[in-house]
């Protein structure tokens, strides 16, 4: 107890509040003013607001400047927080599908013919979204998708995983770099920052360009945002912020300027060798820059470890199991055919040896009799019938799954990590989608979203 008692007295001494000479995250004007200063000289940024609420706020605040009448376009793998922002911000959202790796089932990439598709169809769209990198390390072509967009339409990035792209050129060029007006990063990510420290940043062309002020000069769009982030940043942020959280993320901002381009060198340096060692082994394949290859990929983050399992006698979700349990090791993504491991900035060469060697183990001792068994299924296509936030106050009810045939969801369904719904609510329940989530549920992967966690039963608009 007493030894309790002394840790908490040691994290109070850290736990400050508004007092004087500690300014106001709500009305910044001391430190916390400089410190998100710093934080955009150091990230390329015209203004950043320092994130207390994850990656997620940023986004629920940046989809929440636009009108309640605006379309967005949003790839359909995004993440789970994009949901929430549209029931926040009342827009509609025009979803774009992304380009899927057929031996992973996975989304990589959106092609920016993709996006230009979409904003020339629909009328009405004020920004368009891209994630990347994605959970798997690849990212977008945002210059291109920013010069194929008419000018009227505002790029915005879900760059969560992607804060340490300022600080080394030999890493994925940032999204703020290639025009996008805004970016979000979780900098709990990859930066050594305490879980739920994020940042959103600014770019120029946020304050709107000579074409966006000369499309209805009445009332320039980016004065609007400008207000309306601020309000909406104000709204959705604590009025009691941790300041040991703030302080994790400023003090993470200096060690990135000072150190970060030599760890990150380190740490390409390091992937590089073991991704090539990786490949090595029998059974396995580890996905790196040839992903650059693919459609719509144009640079692969070196530190996310993508495995493909395609000669292991194991799913991904076994060989995580067994990483956790007899390797003390944590994967980031399981899935039925592959694992990403996430490896840091201050991961050394034993960790990368050491992950190597448990692979190399498990390989030997799980080899397959030939090519592994099983379809991998890829998410199947959504039909909207509601939008978000008519979808949310929509009342509900609970069916057996076999009974939601051909109603409309009234909830979401999404395998976590990565946090990427198959299933929204307001999207109709196919027979495809029936299917699928009776996959997921074979492939035990962890699964949010749903009242009934063994999916038996299912939340559907009344
Ligand atoms: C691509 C992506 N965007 C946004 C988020 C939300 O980030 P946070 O958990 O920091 O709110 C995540 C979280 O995993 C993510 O993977």
């Amino acid at each position: 107890m007493r030894a309790v008692k002394s840790d908490l007295e040691a994290l109070a001494w850290l736990d400050v509040t508004e007092l004087p000479g500690l300014d106001d995250l709500h009305m910044p004007q001391g430190i916390i003013a400089e410190a998100q200063k710093l934080m955009a000289q150091a990230c390329g940024a015209q203004e950043s607001y320092f994130l207390l609420n994850g990656a997620t706020s940023g986004i629920h605040a940046l989809l929440m400047c636009g009108t309640t009448s605006a379309k967005v376009i949003i790839p359909r793998h995004s993440h789970r927080s994009f949901w929430g922002g549209l029931v926040l911000s009342g827009s509609s959202p025009v979803w774009i599908p992304g380009e899927i790796q057929p031996d992973l089932g996975i989304a990589l990439s959106v092609k920016p013919q993709t996006i230009a598709q979409a904003a020339a169809m629909h009328r009405g769209v004020e920004v368009a979204w891209l994630t990347s990198p994605t959970y798997y390390g690849t990212c977008c072509d945002v210059a291109t998708v920013r010069q194929l967009l008419p000018p009227n339409i505002a790029l915005m990035v879900d760059e969560a995983h992607g804060a340490h792209f300022p600080f080394h050129p030999l890493y994925p060029h940032p999204a703020l770099r290639d025009g996008a007006a805004a970016v979000v990063n979780g900098l709990h990510k990859t930066w050594p920052v305490l879980t739920s420290g994020a940042c959103l940043h600014l770019g120029q062309s946020f304050f709107g360009t000579p074409e966006r002020s000369n499309w209805n000069r009445s009332k320039p769009p980016s004065t609007q945002w400008d207000l309306r982030l601020k309000a909406a940043y104000h709204l959705l942020t604590t009025t009691s912020p941790s300041y040991p959280l703030l302080a994790s993320i400023d003090l993470a901002r200096a060690f990135m300027q000072q150190e970060g381009m030599r760890y990150l060198e380190r740490a390409q340096s390091l992937a590089a060798k073991y991704k090539s060692r990786l490949n090595q082994i029998k059974g396995i394949r580890c996905y790196g820059a040839e992903l650059t290859t693919f459609p719509g990929v144009k640079a692969v983050d070196p530190l996310k470890v993508v495995i493909g399992l395609e000669g292991i006698a194991l799913s991904g979700i076994q060989m995580a199991r067994i990483l956790r349990d007899e390797y003390r090791i944590e994967v980031e993504v399981a899935q039925p055919r592959l694992i990403v491991a996430m490896f840091s900035l201050l991961h050394d060469i034993l960790d990368w040896e050491y992950f190597f060697k448990s692979i190399d183990n498990i390989a030997e001792t799980y080899p397959a009799n030939g090519k592994a068994e099983g379809i991998i299924y890829s998410p199947p296509r959504w039909h909207m019938e509601l939008t978000p936030r008519q979808a949310f106050w929509a009342p509900k009810r609970r069916v057996k799954m076999e009974e939601s045939l051909g109603r409309v969801a009234g909830e979401m369904v999404a395998p976590y990590p990565p946090g990427i719904p198959c299933l929204l609510p307001g999207e109709l329940i196919t027979a495809d989608i029936i299917e699928y989530i009776g996959y997921l549920k074979s492939t035990q992967v962890n699964i949010q979203g749903p009242d009934d966690p063994n999916l038996e039963y299912i939340l559907i608009i009344d």
